[in-house]
């Protein structure tokens, strides 16, 4: 069939002065770049004194941003300036080598597990959007680390080494959040069975026409929580209400409406691309192992004011759903509802 079609956007539009027709949405679904607005409301937690005197007063800011954001900014969250520069770094380089030493990772099979990919889901999808992504498992590291690209040459240690420090950084914040929603300190650690951990190296290049489409179309992660990083050109926007930039700074986003009973809501979100610069965002998910069941906690059910709202289901099932529905402004979540 289409031959001699090039699968990665990088190379396609290299030299494009306006927006191929597959990647122009409908006039109802655009984004609205000159509603985007910098933002200083989203929360910012610091989290400094998170294990010691004050860890209460902390994890009451973190409840009351996962309530009333599910977004929210963290400082003094103990990844250093050069594990990051690093990061960011390669995946940057890593992005710039030719063609064809990029297309030696690519698949556009979801369940891959290492994989360079473009737009979404490009088996399901009817129109694209404006990224490419390098999808990479990363717990445990020693099943995956291998099956990484090793071009450039230091892409596995640099990558491995920001893992390890997010993986540290999001089961602090689970134990928050758990302590946030009065459940003991390890309990989201348990309902996570065995964990995972994935991350995407989102590569948006510059956009000839960016008000006709998306970096990546409205939705909620499917993940229990987001470490996000971004380089310093802004692009996401929260999608509910108004939309807002947030500021480059490592951010979370948690994703706790079953296991709390819809009291922490995801936020839907996107991003938005521009004309004048490439943006690299690199967004950990921590997350269930496949086989996790996904319930509520029980201490979170009263059958009055709180009855339960979706039904038990593995993790596995969810992510399936999550890849074959496409993304979406409604979040799949609600094909679990009771
Ligand atoms: C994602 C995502 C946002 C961004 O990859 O799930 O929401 O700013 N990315 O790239
Ligand atoms: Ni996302």
């Amino acid at each position: 069939m289409a031959g001699t079609m090039k699968p990665l956007l990088t190379d396609l539009v290299s030299n494009v002065s306006s927006v191929p027709p597959n990647f122009i949405r409908s006039e109802s679904d655009r984004p609205n770049l000159h509603e985007v607005i910098s933002d200083h409301s989203i929360p910012v937690v610091d989290l400094q004194h998170l294990e010691g005197p004050n860890r209460s007063t902390v994890v009451k800011a973190i409840g009351q941003a996962c309530q009333n954001y599910g977004f929210f900014q963290v400082k003094n969250h103990g990844v250093s300036n050069e594990v990051i520069d690093k990061l960011m770094r390669v995946s940057k380089e890593f992005f710039h080598l030719p063609e064809s030493e990029r297309l030696k990772n690519y698949s556009d099979d979801p369940m891959k597990t290492t994989r360079l990919s473009t737009s979404f889901n490009v088996r399901t999808e009817n129109v694209s959007s404006w990224r490419d992504y390098l999808r990479l498992h990363c717990y445990p590291l020693e099943d995956y680390v291998h099956e990484w690209p090793t071009n450039p040459p230091s892409f596995r240690e640099d990558t491995a080494e920001y893992c390890n420090n997010t993986r540290r950084l999001a089961l602090r914040l689970l134990e928050a959040i758990s302590e946030s929603l009065d459940l003991e300190k390890d309990y989201i650690n348990s309902a996570l069975g065995k964990h995972a951990q994935h991350m995407a190296i989102n590569y948006y290049p510059p956009c000839p026409e960016p008000e006709l489409t998306y970096g990546l179309p409205g939705h909620a992660d499917p993940n229990a929580i987001t470490i996000l990083l971004q380089d310093d050109v802004p692009g996401l926007q929260r999608s509910i209400a108004v939309l807002e930039i947030v500021e480059s700074e490592p951010g979370t986003e948690s994703r706790f409406e079953v296991l709390s009973n819809d009291r922490y809501k995801s936020v839907l979100h996107r991003a938005v691309v521009n004309c004048k610069a490439e943006r690299i965002s690199i967004p950990t998910f921590y997350c269930p192992s496949p086989d996790a069941m996904i319930r509520a906690a029980p201490q979170l059910i009263d059958p009055v004011q709180h009855p339960s709202i979706y039904r038990n289901f593995t993790y596995s099932e969810y992510y399936d759903m999550f890849w074959k529905r496409g993304l979406n402004a409604e979040t799949c979540l609600d094909m679990f509802k009771v």
